[in-house]
């Protein structure tokens, strides 16, 4: 059975969601909707797909099964709505809301019109990460005692742009910092305490940010995320056997554990030969082909979440940052 998806905005986002989305064998665009048709006809003539000029036409298009919402955060919520009262399954950008409330309510409507619903934590289904997650959970690599992922680079862009615009939900937290949070939950589970301290511009937007947690067994965690500065997008477990070392935990490409041993007769630990952490599966295109993946496998299956990213672990995030948004005194104009 093919998933046929319509596509609910034409930004950079949904352009490369598009591109992974034709690799993907059972999954088909059959429709994208802009707030201008013009837009909406460069990228169906691009993409393919038959192009709206509203959003509330592409989700009256009886082909499509399932939106994908990629409007800017604060939109997500009123965006989903529509999706959802039109019946249509709903694969929603990161975060999923600006705050715990809104997404609580996206997933109240869900269950209100029976519809399948995911937040579009894509890296949760990277073949990478859950090959290391499956792995590290099984005792592979010793147990976890600290962990830390940083994610960040500089954003040049007008003050209208979403990235620094605050009724649109611009924040270094919610854009590039639910990954290291994302990170530490899949690997270590729901934290049991976050700090952050952090830079806020003039308009009041956290521009940097770095966190640290305490997670399940006592394992400790370093975050950072960053729209004035390029981090290096590593992350690292520090086991009692040795370290992973991801080289870019965010786009996952090399992924190893070095474990250290001891010399006999001796008590210094030495590094041995790092040893590559690989995927089951190959990944495909930028990686957003595994989430498209795993939609069409829950729809298939009748399912209204996804196990690899349930409703819970989004809300847990989702509560997670804003705690940590308070902390850092970050209010939306919209929230
Ligand atoms: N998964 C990932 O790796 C990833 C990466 C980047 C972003 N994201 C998420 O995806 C979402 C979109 O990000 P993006 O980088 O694609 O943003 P973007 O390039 O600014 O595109 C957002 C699109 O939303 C639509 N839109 C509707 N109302 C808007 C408004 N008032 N202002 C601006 N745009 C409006 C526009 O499409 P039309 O004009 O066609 O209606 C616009 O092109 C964000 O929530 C972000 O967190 C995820």
């Amino acid at each position: 059975m093919t998933t046929s998806w319509g596509i609910l905005a034409t930004g950079k986002i949904a352009q490369t969601f598009a591109r992974d989305l034709a690799l993907v064998p059972d999954a088909e665009l059959v429709a994208v909707g802009s707030r201008r048709l013009g837009a909406a006809q460069a990228f169906a003539s691009e993409h393919g797909g038959t192009p709206y000029g509203s959003y509330a036409e592409l989700v009256a298009d009886p082909e499509v099964d399932v939106v994908y919402v990629a409007t800017p955060h604060a939109l997500h919520l009123a965006d989903a709505r529509l999706a959802l009262e039109a019946g249509k399954h709903v694969l929603c950008e990161k975060p999923l809301t600006l705050d715990t409330a809104d997404a609580e309510e996206m997933v109240r409507l869900a269950g209100q019109h029976d519809r399948f619903l995911m937040e579009a934590m894509w890296t949760a289904c990277h073949p990478t990460v859950r090959a290391l997650r499956e792995r590290l959970q099984a005792g592979e690599f010793g147990t976890p005692r600290h962990l830390h992922a940083e994610l960040g680079f500089r954003v040049e862009a007008p003050p209208e742009d979403r990235m620094l615009n605050p009724a649109l939900g611009a924040s270094a937290l919610l854009d590039m910092g639910i990954y290291p949070l994302a990170f530490a939950h899949l690997m270590l589970g729901e934290a049991a305490e976050l700090h952050a301290v952090g830079d806020l511009s003039t308009g009041g937007i956290d521009l940097d940010v770095a966190i640290t947690g305490r997670y399940p067994g006592g394992v400790l965690a370093t975050m950072t995320a960053s729209m004035t500065s390029w981090s290096s997008r590593r992350a690292s477990i520090a086991t009692d056997c040795g370290r992973i070392d991801a080289d870019d935990f965010h786009h996952p490409t090399r992924v190893t554990f070095t474990p250290y041993v001891q010399a006999e007769g001796n008590w210094v630990f030495e590094p041995g030969e790092p040893v590559l952490i690989t995927p089951d599966e190959p990944v495909v295109g930028q990686g957003y082909a595994h989430e498209i993946v795993e939609v069409g496998r829950c729809l298939r299956e009748g399912l209204r979440e996804s196990p690899l990213v349930p409703h819970a672990q989004t809300l847990a995030i989702m509560r997670q940052m804003d705690a940590l948004r308070a902390q850092l005194g970050v209010r939306f104009p919209a929230s």
